[in-house]
């Protein structure tokens, strides 16, 4: 069976890879390396002994995208292509909704075109927005998100959900993703910002290489345990065995017509200063940290109601919050300029 994975040279697309060719699934690559290294994609084909078909692009080009489907027989997609900063949607949201949300449209079109019928999407706990109280189950709701980035993936949802009731032969997955975190265990393939980096455990790590000086904590005062922020981290090779047990699922149910949406978190709960704790406790370094004010538009807490996905596609997150840090830091420190 053959793949397609858009945005399969970034960081969750990198792994996904790496699950996908070990299961013997054959795989088409298409990035515009926007966001990612072509060293990426080398470095899942030395892990998996594997050849990767890559096409560099950008999925607003259909053109491209008609020609990537007429040269191969390509059975389903995976789309994580996309921008992914949540502070910066707010700063132009244009460029976010034109890549996300239209650049998804020229995708489903290309897919239209081309009979291919077989979506997963890459979606994300920030649908939910603040009106739900955690644990976040797949029957809420979906809110209304304050960024524009978590305000797309809304948006997509619901094109999905159209295009399903109009073509009844479309199957799509929306994984819901909660806060992807480590790096394979060999430590060649990982997260890799560019620039400061947004995310928690990038900023840690950054700091436990000498790049940065301290952590900023964003906020102390939240109605939380110890005052800062709670989220649902699950290590990525996890979040990647789930896009597998997604296309195995889709596989496996020739009759499903429509989209089903699956949490992939662990739906535990963890704030900052524990994630501090946790990776100084992993590697015995200590992380120079202060607390700040708190970032616009973060929520206080929110994790998974993770049992639909465990339910029905016979996936759960089994690695320790020690293995994301260790891997984490692996990954870190055998390559503290990242891919360059
Ligand atoms: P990433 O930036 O590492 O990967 C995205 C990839 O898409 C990059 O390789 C980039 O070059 C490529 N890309 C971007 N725009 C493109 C375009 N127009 N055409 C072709 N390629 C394009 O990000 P990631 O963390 O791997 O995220 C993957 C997906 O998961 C995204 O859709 C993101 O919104 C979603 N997601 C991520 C998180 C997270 O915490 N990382 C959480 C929830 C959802
Ligand atoms: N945080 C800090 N300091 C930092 C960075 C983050 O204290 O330097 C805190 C944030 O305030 C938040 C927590 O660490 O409380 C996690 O922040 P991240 O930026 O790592 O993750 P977010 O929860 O904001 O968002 C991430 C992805 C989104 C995705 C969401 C889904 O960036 O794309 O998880 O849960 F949608």
């Amino acid at each position: 069976m053959q793949v397609l994975v858009t945005g399969g040279a970034g960081y969750i697309g990198s792994h996904t890879l790496v699950c996908l060719l070990d299961q013997g699934y054959e795989v088409v690559v298409y990035d515009n390396l926007i966001n990612a290294s072509a060293e990426a994609l080398s470095r899942v084909e030395k892990l998996t002994g594997k050849t990767i078909d890559f096409v560099q692009g950008d999925v607003r080009d259909t053109d491209s995208l008609d020609d990537l489907f007429a040269t191969r027989s390509i059975d389903m997609v995976i789309h994580f292509a996309a921008l992914k900063a949540v502070g910066e949607s707010a700063q132009c949201p244009l460029e976010y909704y034109q890549n996300n949300v239209h650049g998804s449209l020229c995708l489903l079109e290309a897919m239209a075109k081309a009979g291919v019928n077989n979506f997963v999407y890459s979606s994300s706990a920030t649908v939910y927005g603040e009106a739900n109280p955690s644990p976040y189950v797949e029957t809420m709701n979906l809110g209304s998100p304050s960024s524009p980035y978590g305000a797309g993936k809304v948006m997509v949802e619901r094109i999905l959900l159209d295009k399903a009731r109009a073509n009844p032969n479309f199957r799509a997955v929306s994984l819901r993703y909660f806060n992807p975190i480590g790096a394979h265990p060999s430590g060649d393939i990982g997260e890799d910002p560019t620039g400061i980096p947004n995310n928690l455990l990038p900023f840690i790590t950054q700091v436990a290489v000498g790049k940065r000086d301290k952590l900023s904590v964003f906020g102390g005062e939240y109605s939380t345990s110890d005052g800062t922020c709670v989220r649902d981290y699950l290590h990525v090779m996890d979040l990647a065995e789930g896009h597998v047990a997604a296309i195995d699922w889709l596989a496996t149910q020739p009759s499903f017509r429509g989209v089903e949406a699956f949490n992939l978190g662990t739906g535990n709960g963890i704030s900052v200063l524990e994630i501090i704790a946790s990776f100084e406790a992993a590697t015995t370094l200590k992380i120079a940290y202060q607390i700040v004010e708190p970032r616009a538009g973060d929520l206080p807490a929110f994790w998974a109601n993770a049992e639909k996905a465990s339910n029905v596609m016979n996936w759960r997150a089994k690695r320790s919050l020690d293995e994301m840090m260790e891997d984490a830091w692996r990954w870190q420190s055998k390559n503290p300029n990242g891919y360059s």
